[in-house]
């Protein structure tokens, strides 16, 4: 499997409605700094998210909730700097734009001018379709989240599937049509059944991204740790791993361990010298101190 040359063009927003149009499926997936950028990058995907679970995956709070705008701005820059071809989107954090429109713009706009991120994540129906419909009118292209939404999930009684009853599955779909009238440019849908996802598709224009919402969604996203088999906690349904760095890292750091303990590492190859005949005056400059 080969990466994807760097000479390749910059996706944009356009490409993803054609591929929806197509029927061709659109790959996400969450990055949270400069080498997992680059690697997402090279793996073709053809959007990056710095979603808030990078409280939990690289920050190690216990929820999504405590992340600030500052660190999320932050770990936002360095994926920026790792991109070249992916469309980048940021998630907007709890407690920073939920309060008022102006809020909202101001949040978003940092995001825009500090990261260079392309598009922001909002989460929730609700007040969040003004919020979103207040990013549209201000220039800044918005994603929407519904569905498992990570957080409030405590208002939604934890981390559990939503829309399971017809009335919910009902609620969640007013929801995502409520965030397209408002002018979203993509819908991503969390944890709901592949029913409600296989009603919702045909009656959006814009791309729906799932993730554990089955496989009639545009496209998927799934958590960077998650599937590569980085981050040690429980993983979700949904999440299938595709790789397990974690062990792999794990047995290496152990061998680089055991080999500085027994005087292994470093060898003779992982040294520098000094040029010939130095060693020697060194030793005579010592000797005449
Ligand atoms: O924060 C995140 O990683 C997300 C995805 C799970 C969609 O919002």
């Amino acid at each position: 499997m080969s990466a994807r040359p760097a000479s390749e063009k910059p996706l944009i927003l356009g490409d993803l409605a054609a591929k929806k149009a197509a029927g061709e499926p659109i790959v996400m997936v969450t990055a949270y700094d400069h080498p997992g950028a680059q690697i997402a990058d090279a793996a073709g995907v053809d959007m990056v998210l710095v979603g808030d679970s990078a409280a939990m995956t690289v920050l190690g709070y216990d929820s999504t909730v405590p992340v600030t705008v500052d660190e999320m701005i932050m770990l936002t820059k360095a994926v920026r700097r790792g991109l070249h071809r992916a469309l980048l989107v940021a998630d907007l954090p709890f407690g920073s734009y939920e309060g008022s429109d102006a809020e909202a713009i101001a949040t978003a706009q940092r995001f825009v001018k500090e990261t260079g991120c392309d598009l922001v994540k909002i989460e929730r129906g609700g007040t969040s379709v003004d919020r979103a419909r207040a990013l549209v009118a201000a220039g800044i292209p918005v994603v929407g989240h519904v569905g498992l939404t990570p957080q409030t999930a405590t208002s939604l009684g934890g981390y559990r599937a939503q829309g399971r009853s017809a009335d919910a599955a009902l609620d969640l779909i007013d929801s995502a049509l409520a965030l397209q009238a408002a002018g979203c440019a993509l819908i991503v849908v969390e944890a709901v059944p592949s029913e409600v996802t296989a009603a919702l598709v045909p009656l959006l224009d814009i791309p729906v991204i799932g993730i554990g919402a089955g496989p009639a969604a545009d496209g998927q996203v799934l958590v960077f740790h998650d599937l590569l088999g980085i981050y040690p906690g429980p993983a979700a349904k949904f999440v299938k791993r595709y790789a397990d760095l974690r062990t792999a890292a794990i047995d290496g750091v152990t061998a680089y361990a055991s080999e500085v303990r027994s005087g292994a590492y470093p060898a003779p190859e992982h040294g520098y010298g000094m040029p010939e005949g130095e060693a020697d005056r060194l030793r005579e400059l010592l000797a005449g101190r």
